[in-house]
């Protein structure tokens, strides 16, 4: 089983979706003896964002494209490929500004892409990414989860998921980090507990 394991906050060593991610990985790992885990830290190893000259350089044929072009079609291919081989996705996915984090969405514009991971047909749009498990770790300083300042947030990934053709999706919820110190230890436990539900005990 693959695994491919995502973080995105830019707090580092203190980042609660770092340390919950990272729970997740951890317990699968004690769990599936034949996990292979492939890891990207979105922050400190950046996905540029997407741009006309990214657009540009994957519609050009290989061997037509200047050197800069084939930098950025290796950046989508490699992407795309990590994506698609992972049976089992793992995402840090904390509130920024009532969305997710600029890196993160990032890599979200590498791997929604038309012909790929979804097309449209007669009925409407149709995913082609599924079969695959998605666990998003969802960090907040206050509680937005299921209201209207949680819709750039949870509520974005969902959509994106489900419209490349994932169903499969555990939200493993942290908020109401910054609502002090009963609070924080009361998102940790919440979001420990949907862990042993989804995946086991916490490694
Ligand atoms: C730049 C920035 C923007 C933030 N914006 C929000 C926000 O809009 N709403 C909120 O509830 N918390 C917000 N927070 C608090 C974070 O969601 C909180 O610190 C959480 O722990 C982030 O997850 P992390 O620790 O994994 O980075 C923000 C934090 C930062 C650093």
């Amino acid at each position: 089983m693959k695994l491919l394991h995502l973080d995105s906050s830019i707090l580092g060593d203190s980042s609660a979706s770092r340390q919950l991610t990272r729970e997740i990985v951890d317990t699968l790992r004690a769990s599936e003896a034949n996990l292979q885990v492939s890891y990207r830290d979105l922050v400190a190893n950046p996905i540029p964002h997407i741009a006309g000259s990214t657009l540009a350089a994957n519609g050009t044929p290989a061997e037509l494209r200047s050197p800069a072009q084939q930098v950025e079609a290796a950046e989508s291919d490699n992407t795309m490929n990590d994506f698609m081989a992972a049976d089992v996705l793992v995402i840090g996915a904390p509130m920024y500004n009532f969305s997710i984090p600029t890196q993160l969405k990032a890599w979200i514009d590498r791997v929604v892409v038309a012909g790929k991971t979804f097309k449209y047909g007669a009925n409407g749009p149709e995913g082609l990414a599924g079969g695959k498990k998605v666990i998003i770790v969802s960090t907040a300083g206050g509680k937005h989860a299921g209201g209207p300042t949680g819709v750039g947030h949870e509520d974005l990934l969902m959509t994106v998921f489900r419209f490349i053709g994932i169903t499969d999706i555990t939200i493993v919820r942290a908020q109401g980090l910054a609502m002090g110190p009963e609070s924080r230890d009361a998102a940790f436990a919440d979001a420990r507990a949907t862990i042993t539900e989804a995946v086991g005990t916490t490694a």
